[in-house]
């Protein structure tokens, strides 16, 4: 790094591994968003927003914004952020890192004394991972206006609606208009890669090019509950079979489109789950979420077609009902700004920091975020690119240098964007 901007290294780490540490302790790292532990590591980040100088409020789609006003009155907003939610067992480093990142970089602007024209916010976006509601990036969706009623009533397992989640982190869903922003000019995230093209090019810096759409389907199969030692095989309408089945056809199906060049596209069935779940007990239930991804809006379309015809006529062959084929959600592919990318280069170019670009296979924030304004990420190298998994890791370099980059890009930001919010 030929120059290193005034970034605090060692406070920028402790609180990453402060905040990473409000774990479920029996099963690190987990810090699901609307629970307890969570609600612990807002109040981490408001605590440290304050005392960074930042006021700090929570949008009525229950995003943790705080705020360091700039010179110009009225001037627009350059946001900086990511998300304090963690995936079940995940890791110390998605989402968390950019939040902290944000934060160290409004401490030194305000340590430094920089007046900049534009305000900074950094946000904290709710519930970035998919919930137990079925839906992800809530709190990006509300910036971004595409939080609708019906998704404010989907349920968790335990019937409580998305609506009074939101309410319970602080956020005021009966007035989720007015989370929608038009006064941001920049958003920033940095983000582990979550994948080992850095790491193994011995790269520091990953350009993000394009985020990858994402489409959420749950499928259910309703059979019949039945003894599993009498029941004789050719009257059995067992659930578990057509699932499975259907199970392999997604991994076939996406193979094939994997390797058809079509663009980026990978599919995965991570949830299973079968009713009554006993081995003695022939299952009536079962229900499965597919995630698939593409650069390429059609191929996802493709693949879902398919899949709901072959789910369908699968459980007609093991005499059982498909009663549901039901798309949780649909996140467009979206293109990183061409603009402020040439602002993460420069901004690379001047740590001394060797930068590449690359598309990212994970969903983020800021593709929801580009919807309302540019937006751009930086990549920093994990180890092995692991990722959702308690093996994940960064090190302090990589952190301090993606947030180095950050900083670097919004003096520039300041000093040559004269646009004035929407
Ligand atoms: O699933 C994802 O790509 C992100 O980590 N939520
Ligand atoms: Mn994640
Ligand atoms: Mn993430």
């Amino acid at each position: 790094m030929t120059r290193a901007l005034p970034v605090v290294a060692d406070r920028l780490w402790s609180d990453l591994m402060a905040l990473a540490d409000l774990t479920e302790p029996d099963k690190p790292f987990t810090r699901r968003a609307f629970s307890p532990l969570f609600l612990e590591g807002r109040k981490f980040l408001t605590d440290r927003l304050q005392a960074a100088g930042l006021t700090t409020r929570v949008d009525a789609a229950g995003n943790l914004i705080g705020r360091l006003e700039g010179e110009e009155p009225f001037a627009a907003v350059i946001a900086l952020g990511s998300h304090s939610d963690t995936v079940q067992r995940g890791g110390r480093f998605d989402g968390i890192a950019g939040v902290v990142a944000a934060l160290e970089v409004a401490r030194v602007l305000k340590e430094r004394g920089e007046r900049l024209r534009h305000t900074i916010e950094v946000i904290d976006c709710l519930a970035e991972e998919p919930t137990d509601f079925g839906l992800s990036c809530v709190g990006s969706r509300g910036l971004s206006g595409a939080l609708d009623h019906h998704m404010l009533a989907m349920t968790n397992p335990a019937g409580e609606r998305l609506d009074e989640a939101i309410r319970g982190v602080g956020g005021d869903p009966n007035h989720i208009a007015d989370a929608v922003r038009s006064d941001i000019i920049a958003f920033l995230e940095l983000h582990i890669e979550q994948g080992p093209v850095l790491e193994a090019t011995g790269i520091d810096i990953g350009i993000v090019t394009s985020i990858v759409g994402i489409r959420r389907i749950e499928i259910i199969f309703e059979g019949q509950a039945a003894h599993a030692g009498t029941a004789p095989m050719d009257l059995r309408h067992d659930a578990a079979v057509p699932a499975a089945a259907t199970l392999l056809e997604v991994r076939r199906v996406a193979d094939a489109l994997a390797l058809e060049g079509g663009g980026y596209f990978v599919a995965t069935i991570g949830i299973v789950q079968v009713e009554p779940g006993s081995s003695n007990v022939v299952p009536r239930r079962a229900r499965l979420v597919i995630d698939a991804r593409s650069s390429d809006p059609d191929t996802i379309k493709r693949f879902s077609n398919h899949i709901d015809a072959f789910s369908a006529a699968v459980a007609a062959d093991f005499r059982v009902d498909r009663s549901r084929f039901l798309i949780l959600s649909d996140g467009a592919a979206s293109d990183c700004d061409p603009n402020l990318r040439g602002t993460l280069i420069r901004a690379s170019n001047q740590l001394g920091l060797r930068h590449v670009d690359i598309a990212s296979g994970a969903g983020h924030d800021a593709a929801f975020m580009s919807r309302i304004c540019p937006a751009a990420m930086v990549f920093v190298p994990c180890l092995k690119g692991m990722s959702h998994t308690p093996d994940e890791w960064a090190d302090k370099s990589a952190i301090v240098g993606g947030t180095a980059v950050l900083l670097e890009a919004v003096l520039e930001i300041d000093r040559t964007n004269n646009a004035l919010p929407g």
